[in-house]
């Protein structure tokens, strides 16, 4: 005898309606309307299970199993049939405005830093290694800062070597970064340690090693007992750092705000050595100026020079980017051609 009750062909039925409806929707629209009459609230489904109450435990039992598995199939049906329409959708949409997916896409070109950005970032990161602090200055700058503090007084001959272009306001567009040095003393945050890079601007005939406006990076370092030979050790080893074992030497030079001053130079990467165009035929190339704080420098940021002992540097910046890539021309950093910045 067959004790399923009658309710179950009537569960039956539905679902082989609800397939073959659900399977000829048209549309995603079509298909959320219809799947909604056997789904939803006021579906048959939910009708016979509101009323289930008026069967026997064991017909409630076969009833229930029955009208889920029959829901679960539903939904079923509808979530694939949804997907199929909605990539057939997709693909009208796309095949009426006339895109093909197939068409490899457009290649997107991976970028990386210009050099001098670059070489900037190592150094930096160099210099916070042992210690020091970055900061910055404004590349338009007081006469004061530029020279008058770094003990250049106006009509003296000295500053004949930075003579520049003026702004109307007798402003100058700092030319070099040991500004900073000024500023920075003035604050008398003792001891101290800090790079300032920067850009700077001169009124210069360009060339192959010279333009108007470059990158520099100074260095300052003061404490109660710095020597020379704490100077002479930190840029070897920042020579080394950046440009590999080179073979370099100090030699002596005139800064105002130095005492004394020095030059660092490198053997010239272009001829090793023997004399060349690039080196000017010294087989050297100077890379880093540098040398003791003056005590009149000291004086004019009012700290007692007896008391406080400090050294200066200002790296030619490009020139460690040239150098650093065989690069013999200043001027090809500064041309945005592609051709040249996708080498590095
Ligand atoms: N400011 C100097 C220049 O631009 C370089 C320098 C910096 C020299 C610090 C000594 C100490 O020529």
């Amino acid at each position: 005898m067959n004790n399923e009750p009658e309710i179950i062909s009537e569960i039956n039925k539905i679902s082989e309606d609800a397939e073959k409806l659900l399977n000829s929707s048209n549309n995603l629209d079509e298909l959320e309307s219809r799947f909604r009459n056997f789904a939803g609230k006021k579906s048959k489904i939910a009708a016979i299970l509101h009323n289930i109450h008026l069967y026997s435990a064991e017909e409630k039992k076969i009833i229930g199993s029955k009208s889920n598995e029959v829901k679960n199939r539903i939904e079923n049906i509808y979530n694939s049939k949804k997907d199929e329409l909605s990539i057939a959708e997709r693909g009208r949409f796309l095949s009426g405005r006339g895109i093909d997916l197939t068409i490899p896409g457009n290649y997107i070109e991976i970028r990386h830093k210009h050099p001098i950005t670059a070489v900037l970032e190592e150094a930096s990161d160099f210099f916070t290694s042992m210690g020091f602090e970055i900061v910055e200055g404004p590349e338009i700058e007081t006469t004061y800062y530029n020279f008058d503090a770094l003990n250049i007084p106006a009509e003296h001959p000295a500053r004949d070597v930075w003579d520049t272009f003026y702004l109307l306001n007798g402003m100058v567009p700092r030319t070099h970064t040991s500004s900073v040095q000024a500023r920075t003393l003035e604050k008398k945050q003792l001891p101290l340690r800090v790079i300032a890079p920067g850009r700077c601007y001169r009124y210069e005939a360009v060339d192959a090693t010279h333009l108007f406006m470059f990158n520099q990076m100074e260095g300052l370092f003061v404490d109660k007992n710095v020597k020379l030979s704490d100077l002479k050790g930190i840029l070897e080893e920042t020579v080394r750092h950046l440009l590999g074992a080179r073979k370099t030497r100090f030699r002596p030079a005139f800064y105002p705000f130095v005492e004394p001053g020095l030059d660092l130079d490198i053997e010239c990467v272009f001829c090793g050595g023997k004399g060349c165009g690039v080196c000017k035929n010294t087989g050297w190339i100077e890379v880093i100026p540098c040398g003791m704080v003056h005590p009149n420098v000291f004086k004019y940021a009012d700290i007692d020079p007896k008391e406080y002992k400090g050294f200066a540097f200002g790296m030619g910046f490009d020139r460690i980017v040239m150098l650093k890539y065989n690069i013999n021309d200043l001027r090809l950093l500064y041309q945005g051609n592609l051709d040249i910045l996708k080498q590095f």
